[in-house]
């Protein structure tokens, strides 16, 4: 049975869709009745959580400018570790619950069963309880993909605290900003952290960062690799010590829907990274049912995403969505191309998973290094593949379909942010069919609007193309920014009044398919990494060589987009390549290797308007070495020095 193809439209394989969860006939009533009465809908779906007290309010949602309030459950109770942990021991105590696969192959595999993970994450929470931290604190995790990282994330939420994490490849400085952005009142890091065979210094990186810290804030260490540290007597904790002393019994604590699980910095269109605040109830009903209908998740399962915890995507659908379920969660700690660019398959084949989910830009990774990595590997458990974090496009959607899927797995192309919690726009396995490079159809309780973008009307033909918004709030949806509720109603509710904006383009084809063209806003997306290109900026502009910078994005074989940065000079300074390695490493060590320029490009002017703004157009299309179609560049303050900028471009792809 195939993934049926009829011009450009695959349906799943006849077996899959009688099995699944959710037929094309059930998306269809399903839908209907999601948005019909949403209060009504959503009260049935939250049964899928345990609560400790029931909930008598469903929503509560107000999406209008300078009343921006989004309320789901608010007075029901519960405890998402328990949820995720506790309520599986009885039938499922000794079932798998995560697999750890470590980076280097030779090393083994942990399987961690729902009774081991309840010990480990009662043990954590004992030793962070001992440390002072109780429901509502902070505590920031800067940590590998190792075992630990769960444990602590369900120990925080064991005890009523939010965690908020950092990814291991951000910069001492970005970890300090974070820290302090939150008030934590504790860090839980690791020695070092090995990814591909090299080590990233996690303890030296937390070191740097608590010098610009409260001295209060303690750091709790897991000792991973044994790596040289250096220890702060009073402050650091050997976190392993702690743990085996600790007891493996500790209640979980009764928070409220309403109350916030965690904080997720992620980049915006402006200023600093964002804290993206997620709270309990709706969260987790909409992590654990986003993960047994877009993925088709059945019992005995093993599913398998391969991003990391440091991104939304590990929150929702390594940790909380999977083990909401039930299910078996494969949590690696490597990369796609260590030992070699047949690792992913290898993993599939050993741990014999069954739904692969991972990121467009690793998919054209491995394509380029051909198929022949995956032929070595027995596949035939797969029976789902899925993409995440940028568009996917059709030459990469059909390798993953012919040689990963061999044809008979159907791709969920998903669509979602750190800000939506899970799924926005996803194929429903067995009840739509897929386009390569469209996300398809809105997720239960979605109501996708096309807008506009310059006058803010609705478009409601059915063929359309514009900005995405969202209509009406959905239970996983942000709830605020961590300290500034202003500014969540300013980046996402202001420039489209009524709607939640999410800063992409979009088409809507006369199918109603949904088909994300990308940001519209000054946020790149680079190796399916979000990157505000004011943060590189300001990055660049920190250095003492540079008068001005300007960061776009230009397409990049690989990472999707590339980032192309425009630096001028201060008046004593000459260019050099030495130079331009410096500035490189800079920004990598003021925001981390994700932010690295991939092209600079020395400006002596940079395009700007009479009144001094950069006309970033010009910019982007010089990036794109498309500067035929520059358009009127007679607004200029200096309209020459676009022909130097032309002149001098890096990208003659
Ligand atoms: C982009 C990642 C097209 C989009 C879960 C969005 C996508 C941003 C897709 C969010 C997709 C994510 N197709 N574009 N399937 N998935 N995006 O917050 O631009 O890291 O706004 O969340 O990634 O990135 P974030």
């Amino acid at each position: 049975m195939s993934n049926v193809a009829q011009a450009d439209i695959y349906t799943a394989p006849e077996d899959f869709v009688a099995k699944a969860h959710i037929d094309a006939a059930g998306y269809a009533s399903m839908y209907e009745a999601s948005v019909a009465d949403p209060a009504a809908y959503w009260a049935e779906q939250a049964q899928r959580v345990d609560w400790i007290k029931p909930f008598t309010k469903v929503k509560d949602a107000s999406f209008e400018l300078g009343n921006v309030s989004i309320k789901w459950f608010e007075d029901g109770t519960l405890n998402v570790a328990a949820n995720c942990v506790d309520r599986h021991l009885e039938i499922r105590g000794d079932q798998t619950a995560i697999i750890w696969e470590p980076d280097s192959p030779d090393t083994p595999a942990k399987h961690i069963t729902y009774r081991v993970l309840h010990e480990n994450v009662c043990r954590m929470a004992n030793v962070l309880k001992a440390q002072g931290v109780t429901k509502g604190d902070r505590v920031v995790l800067y940590l590998p993909m190792i075992p630990e990282a769960a444990y602590a994330m369900l120990a925080c939420a064991r005890l009523g605290a939010i965690h908020s994490i950092v990814f291991a490849g951000f910069s001492p400085d970005a970890l300090a900003d974070r820290i302090n952005g939150c008030g934590a009142k504790v860090v839980i890091t690791s020695d070092e952290a090995p990814r591909g065979g090299r080590k990233t210094a996690l303890k030296s990186n937390t070191d740097q960062a608590l010098n610009h810290c409260d001295d209060h804030v303690k750091c709790l260490v897991v000792k991973h690799t044994g790596g040289q540290t250096t220890w702060v007597a009073g402050r650091d904790i050997d976190l392993n010590a702690e743990m085996a002393n600790a007891g493996t019994d500790c209640p979980a604590v009764e928070v409220g829907a309403e109350d916030p699980l965690f904080i997720l910095y992620t980049s915006g269109s402006t200023g600093k990274p964002k804290g993206v605040v997620h709270t309990s109830g709706g969260y987790l009903v909409y992590a654990a049912m986003t993960h047994l209908y877009t993925f088709d998740y059945h019992d005995g399962d093993v599913f398998w995403c391969t991003a990391d915890v440091g991104w939304v995507t590990g929150h929702s659908y390594i940790i909380y969505g999977p083990l909401a379920n039930g299910a078996t969660t494969v949590m690696f700690e490597g990369v796609p191309t260590y030992p070699d660019a047949g690792r992913f398959w290898e993993v599939c084949a050993k741990h014999k998973v069954n739904q692969f989910y991972t990121a467009p830009t690793a998919i054209r990774a491995l394509m380029g290094k051909g198929a022949e990595w995956v032929e070595k590997h027995d596949l035939s458990s797969l029976r789902l593949l899925g993409s995440v974090g940028e568009p996917i496009n059709p030459e990469a959607w059909n390798w993953y379909n012919e040689h990963v899927g061999k044809g008979r797995c159907p791709i969920v192309d998903t669509f979602w942010q750190t800000e939506t919690g899970g799924h926005l726009i996803t194929p429903l396995p067995g009840a739509i069919p897929q386009k390569p490079g469209s996300a398809t159809k809105p997720f239960f309780g979605v109501t996708p609007v096309i807008l506009d973008p310059n006058t803010a009307e609705v478009q409601s033909e059915t063929k359309a193309e514009g900005v995405l918004c969202i209509k009406d709030s959905w239970p996983g949806q942000m709830r605020t920014l961590w300290g500034d509720h202003e500014r969540f109603e300013e980046a996402y509710f202001t420039q489209y009044p009524g709607y939640y904006f999410t800063g992409d383009g979009c088409r809507r084809d006369d199918d109603g398919y949904y088909w994300i063209t990308g940001r519209v806003d000054d946020v790149i997306n680079v190796s399916g990494h979000r990157m505000g290109t004011a943060e590189v900026e300001s990055a660049l502009v920190a250095h003492a060589r540079v008068a001005e910078a300007a960061v776009v994005g230009y397409p990049h074989d690989i990472k999707g987009q590339g980032i192309y940065a425009y630096v001028t000079l201060m008046n004593d300074t000459q260019p050099s390549e030495e130079l331009r390695k410096e500035l490189v490493k800079w920004v990598r060590s003021e925001i981390g290797p994700i932010a690295s320029p991939d092209l600079i490009q020395w400006a002596p002017g940079l395009p700007k308007t009479r009144s001094g703004k950069i006309m970033r157009r010009i910019l982007r299309k010089i990036a794109e070495n498309d500067y035929a179609a520059l358009g009127d560049t007679s607004t200029l303050a200096d309209p020459s020095v676009v022909d130097d900028l032309i002149e001098n471009r890096m990208n003659r792809a």
